[in-house]
């Protein structure tokens, strides 16, 4: 497992352990409500959120960058760095903040931090990331943070039955380092 830990003014962003399943699973429990934007659904049992966790392992190489997000000692959320592609220079991310910590300027500390984390430390110079249409939340960090729409991408999945239209934003790391 990576040993980084990202440091930010309020936040500490580090690789998550085994031992995060309990801190994370009260806050996606049967919560329909904070992963309707998201590709996955939530659990209704613990164990099904270890399995997770458990299976991440045969698959390093999927998405090498698992964080949990926190609070001092809280656990507030994830957010994860996949599809590292070298020869393009880039990188997709996905993140969630529980909803008690949400609209509190987390989200946007979190993606600032890893567009550093994936422009100096990976020496990537694109981060990309897909937003559900309807997600208008995110989409205003992904903007607070510098991402530009480039695309929409038409019937992206299907999620609870309907088809999503998603927008494909990307921020280049000459737009964000000073
Ligand atoms: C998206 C998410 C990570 C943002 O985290 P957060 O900590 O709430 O974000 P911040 O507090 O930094 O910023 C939220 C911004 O959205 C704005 N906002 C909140 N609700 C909004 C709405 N319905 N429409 C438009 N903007 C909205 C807030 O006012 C704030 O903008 P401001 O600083 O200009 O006032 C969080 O809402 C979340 O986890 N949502 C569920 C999972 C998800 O959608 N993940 C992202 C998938 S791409």
């Amino acid at each position: 497992m990576c040993d980084i830990e990202i440091k930010t003014r309020q936040l500490t962003i580090r690789p998550t352990v085994r031992e995060d399943v309990p801190l994370m699973f009260p806050h996606i429990k049967e919560n329909f409500e904070l992963t309707q934007y998201m590709c996955w659904e939530p659990p209704s049992k613990i164990e099904e959120t270890y399995a997770i966790f458990d299976n991440y392992k045969k698959d390093p190489s999927g998405e090498p960058y698992r964080f949990s997000i926190l609070k001092g000692q809280t656990f507030i959320g994830r957010v994860g760095v996949r599809d590292i592609n070298r020869e393009e220079k880039s990188a997709n991310f996905g993140f969630w903040i529980a909803q008690d910590f949400q609209n509190q300027g987390y989200g946007t500390e979190v993606l600032k931090a890893i567009a550093r984390f994936v422009f100096e430390d990976l020496n990537l110079e694109k981060l990309t990331g897909e937003v559900f249409t309807e997600n208008k939340t995110s989409q205003r960090v992904f903007e607070k943070v510098g991402f530009t729409k480039v695309r929409t991408i038409k019937n992206a999945l299907k999620k609870r039955g309907k088809l999503i239209d998603e927008y494909a934003y990307e921020l280049l790391a000459k737009d964000f380092l000073p």
